[in-house]
């Protein structure tokens, strides 16, 4: 196990109704800005509610809506205008994993003199914060209790994450039932990402006991509560152990102690860069391509833990326990969960970028637990295409 130092100051209101703790808000301020996405919150009544609560904690609420999926720089930079210009006090991020990363880096952003966009390419350049709030409403990225915040600028094909202590929000609420109004799409690439998270760090873990078996327990709740939810949108207890499982995926709780080189996702990354795709589902189609790129003699142990730990399978032969594992995965992913089944699905129609996409991805993707080329990376997108 690799040393670490682990430092989680999130405030968790976890439960129905714990909404009312946004009252605590008006410990740190006056001003606040409340930013959220598309319009979702308005339809599921989480805006009016919100609202209530803030003005009768006496907080004057400015807004910053409109937040994409796979956040864009330029909504960030308005952001930062409105806090620079009304001296705002504490942000508020009511959605998903794509407003509160909006929302983490419209902090920052308001305490740099300069472009936001600096921030998100070196996140050593962020030495402070507005405190962040949040009412996470999808479970999926974790964001909710960690420090990164992932960032588009699509005019350039650039889509990056950067992270500091700072970024980790003050207090989120996590009430499973704003996460009933979730789409089937959303559930499921939700549960993917959150799975692909935890298969991060699982196996780029070396003696690491504790955390991989935390792993693969936070992977049996993903594979047994994701297929509840989709069937049962409004199951309580298969949200909330979604939602909670989604948190500790990247929180540091398994991922601390292990090699912390990603490499499948600066891969999806690059896909969402170039063709602005769902990034779970981007998740999900390379993941099992990753798999079969990788698994070798070495690689092996890993893969058959991974298919009698998680998937409850046994064989003598541990190549075929290793491919049963993956072939497990793709059936849970494609035909259970019924995410697209490759990059044709998701409308990628040719393989005309795969290198620069590869370049881009080989930098990060060296470092891994099986560290990948650009011609390793090029393999897997044809694999997955
Ligand atoms: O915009 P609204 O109208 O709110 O609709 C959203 C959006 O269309 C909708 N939605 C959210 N909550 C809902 C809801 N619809 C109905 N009912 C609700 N309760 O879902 C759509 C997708 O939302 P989004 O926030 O984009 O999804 P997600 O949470 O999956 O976030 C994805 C982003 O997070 C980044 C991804 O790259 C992507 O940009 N990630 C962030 C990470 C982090 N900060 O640690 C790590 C991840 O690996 C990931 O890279
Ligand atoms: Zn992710």
């Amino acid at each position: 196990m690799y040393n670490f130092t682990m430092q989680i100051p999130t405030k968790v209101h976890f439960g129905k109704g714990t909404i009312s703790h946004l009252s605590e808000l008006a410990e740190y301020g006056k001003k606040v800005l409340l930013v959220y996405g598309g319009g979702s919150i308005k339809k599921n009544g989480i805006y009016d509610v919100a609202q209530e609560l803030l003005k009768a904690a006496g907080l004057k609420v400015y807004e910053l809506s409109g937040v994409e999926p796979n956040p864009r720089i330029q909504t960030v930079r308005q952001g930062v205008e409105i806090c620079k210009k009304e001296s705002i006090d504490m942000i508020l991020a009511i959605g998903g994993g794509s407003t509160i990363d909006c929302s983490k880096v419209v902090a920052a952003g308001a305490k740099y003199d300069g472009d936001a966009w600096d921030l998100v390419l070196d996140g050593s350049k962020i030495k402070a914060a507005l405190p962040i709030f949040d009412v996470l409403t999808l479970s999926a990225t974790g964001t909710e209790m960690d420090a990164f915040a992932v960032i588009s600028d699509l005019t350039k094909n650039e889509k990056w994450g950067t992270g500091a202590q700072c970024l980790i929000p003050t207090m989120s609420i996590l009430d499973p039932e704003y996460t009933f109004s979730v789409s089937k799409k959303q559930t499921a690439a939700g549960t993917a990402d959150m799975m692909s998270h935890t298969m991060e760090n699982y196996f780029s873990m070396e003696n690491a006991d504790c955390q991989k078996f935390m792993a693969e327990g936070l992977l049996r709740t993903m594979i047994k509560n994701g297929p509840i939810a989709l069937r049962e949108p409004d199951n309580y207890d298969a949200r909330a152990n979604l939602m909670w499982a989604g948190t500790h995926a990247i929180n540091g709780i398994v991922g601390d102690g292990c090699s912390p080189a990603w490499c499948v996702h600066p891969m999806e990354h690059e896909l969402s860069a170039f063709y602005d795709i769902t990034h779970g589902e981007g998740l999900a189609i390379l993941t099992p391509a990753w798999m079969e790129h990788v698994l070798s003699e070495k690689t092996l142990p890993h893969f058959v833990d991974f298919a009698k730990n998680v998937w409850g399978l046994d064989d003598d032969d541990e190549w075929a326990l290793a491919h049963a594992g993956i072939d497990a995965l793709k059936k849970f992913f494609f035909e259970t969960m019924g995410i697209p089944a490759n990059l044709r699905a998701v409308g990628i129609e040719d393989e005309k970028n795969f290198d620069i996409m590869a370049e881009k991805a080989s930098k990060p993707c060296a470092n891994a637990y099986v560290p990948l080329t650009k011609e390793d990376i090029i393999e897997i997108f044809k694999a997955a295409f």
